[in-house]
């Protein structure tokens, strides 16, 4: 105990000294500035001044509404920022242009409304992403995570997310984790190929049972990582007014299709029947012609024996 404390002027006049010199170590009002990094409270807007070399700054539970580019980017060796519980309304482009370096980004129990596509695009060593609670933030660019390939944990729960576009995150090869749940999905069709992308991927989505459906009615309540499927079905055989004309159009086609196959049946049978009669009948005709020449034949020696017995009879 007194050894800690007694190192603590060593460390203090070391800082001080520093500070002097390079005139950038100067803990900002409402900060403390540790070895570990810089931690302020009861602040409404971001701290100006905060030292250069800083690598973890912790601005949690206070009360900024915007994070400015211009300050932020001066912070070239920062690493990990920690924005929880602020009023941070909008991630506007560039936000982050100059903090390339940034790993962890909690932006969790913000007001956030909107993120702009270009957010988040320099981040390109951002491991962990947090905008869990932020209820009105009601969509997410597609191109938003586009830049941030290392990321491993996502967490978008707890906000007025319905929809996501599956081309927001299947790119995203490194990710492990993404927390989805307590948003209002609305699991229409357009939600079909996010759902089946949730079934095939091996991404982990914490309370899974948690991440349901809101709406439409027939869906509410059902968890999105199962939907995929029926969902898939039933939009599948959804039909719109133009697949409708389409499939009537086909059936016409079929019904008439048949109906000249019937009548082509029709014919060719009639055609048949009557060649097969006709041919039936030159037979019968043809026997009866044989019986005619048979009867006349027999009758003719019948004539001739009667003739001869005539004759014999006369002789
Ligand atoms: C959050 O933002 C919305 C507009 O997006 C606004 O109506 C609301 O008052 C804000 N809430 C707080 C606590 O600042
Ligand atoms: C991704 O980063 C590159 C440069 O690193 C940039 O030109 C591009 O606009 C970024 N894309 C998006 C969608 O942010
Ligand atoms: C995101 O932040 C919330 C609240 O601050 C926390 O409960 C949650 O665990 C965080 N998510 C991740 C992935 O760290
Ligand atoms: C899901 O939410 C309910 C109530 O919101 C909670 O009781 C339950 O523990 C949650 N399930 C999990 C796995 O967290």
């Amino acid at each position: 105990m007194s050894l800690v404390t007694g190192r603590w002027p060593w460390w203090l006049l070391l800082s001080c000294g520093i500070g002097l010199v390079s005139g950038d170590d100067l803990c900002p009002k409402k900060c403390t500035c540790g070895l570990l990094g810089v931690v302020c409270t009861d602040l409404v807007e971001f701290p100006d001044n905060v030292p250069l070399s800083t690598r973890q700054l912790i601005l949690k539970e206070n009360r900024i509404t915007i994070l400015p580019a211009m300050s932020l980017g001066l912070l070239i060796d920062l690493i990990y920022l920690d924005c929880r519980f602020n009023k941070i309304t909008q991630i506007m482009d560039y936000t982050f242009i100059g903090v390339d370096k940034l790993m962890y980004l909690d932006l969790s129990f913000n007001n956030l409304s909107l993120i702009s596509p270009y957010g988040f695009s320099m981040l390109h060593h951002l491991v962990i992403l947090n905008i869990s609670h932020n209820p009105h933030l009601k969509e997410i660019n597609k191109y938003t995570f586009a830049n941030t390939t290392s990321l491993r944990h996502l967490d978008l729960s707890n906000t007025g997310l319905e929809f996501l576009d599956v081309h927001t995150i299947h790119h995203l090869s490194n990710l492990k984790s993404l927390h989805l749940k307590g948003n209002p999905w609305n699991c229409n069709c357009m939600l079909v190929e996010f759902s089946m992308y949730l079934i095939v991927t091996k991404i982990e989505y914490p309370e899974s049972e948690n991440i349901t459906c809101l709406g439409p009615i027939e869906m509410a309540g059902w968890p999105l990582t199962l939907v995929g499927n029926p969902l898939r079905y039933k939009c599948l055989t959804h039909l719109d007014r133009e697949d409708y004309a389409f499939l009537l159009m086909v059936g016409f086609c079929i019904f008439s299709g048949g109906t000249v196959a019937a009548w082509l049946t029709g014919v060719c049978a009639v055609l048949y029947e009557n060649f097969h009669r006709r041919a039936e009948d030159e037979e019968v005709e043809e026997e009866i012609e044989d019986e005619k020449h048979k009867r006349i034949r027999v009758f003719k020696c019948k004539d001739n024996r009667n003739f001869d017995a005539m004759n014999h009879h006369f002789v």
